[in-house]
């Protein structure tokens, strides 16, 4: 990568804390626009729960304000996952919510959802660039963002998409790969072409 591409990777790690380098558990991408990396990361949810053939009226919980209130309660998150989270498959949360205007302690979310066997993914579009992010250290799986907003990218800006070093070389993992694939010695080779 030359040396634009570099500090702008390197600016954009230390916003999010995470790892920028030439490392295989390289964490930060930038690339395409929020809803595409919300769908790739799994996301753009009722969308993909119908995609994967179950019902959002069953599968998909949401969480809001109690009635009469207008914030989110933590403790209700966090009750929601430790009722829910053993069958729960991933915890979406915002990393500032766009409605409420709430920063949550996400850590203390991400320790929860991970205590029942949960993913978790965030939509940093109205935190990242605004508020202090400490993603590798609180283990969030996923998160993606825009960099219209706080990041000041203008219209047209392309988004950004983060994925936690400790699944970088889990190839366990069911995961859409690159076209003909990365892995230097093998790419292009097109072994399966006649
Ligand atoms: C919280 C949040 N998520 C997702 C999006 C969708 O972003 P885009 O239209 O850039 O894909 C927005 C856009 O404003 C947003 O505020």
């Amino acid at each position: 990568m030359g040396g634009a591409a570099t500090t702008t990777y390197k600016r954009l790690a230390s916003l999010l804390a995470a790892k920028s380098s030439h490392d295989p558990t390289v964490e930060v991408a930038i690339m395409n626009g929020l809803t595409t990396n919300l769908h790739l990361g799994m996301y753009a949810v009722e969308s993909q729960i119908r995609h994967h053939q179950y019902d959002p009226a069953v599968s998909l919980i949401t969480i809001g304000p109690r009635l009469d209130e207008h914030t989110i309660r933590k403790e209700d998150v966090l009750a929601k996952i430790s009722e829910e989270g053993h069958s729960i498959a991933l915890v979406l949360f915002s990393g500032v919510q766009y409605i409420t205007g709430q920063f949550f302690n996400i850590e203390a979310i991400i320790k929860a959802a991970h205590s029942k066997g949960c993913y978790v993914g965030i939509d940093l579009a109205h935190a990242i660039g605004n508020v202090e992010l400490h993603l590798t250290d609180w283990g969030v799986d996923f998160a993606c963002w825009c960099n219209y907003k706080y990041m000041n990218g203008g219209p047209g800006s392309i988004g950004g998409f983060y994925l936690h070093k400790k699944h970088a070389q889990d190839f366990t993992i069911p995961r859409f790969l690159g076209w003909w694939a990365h892995r230097s010695e093998t790419r292009f080779d097109m072994t399966n072409c006649k």
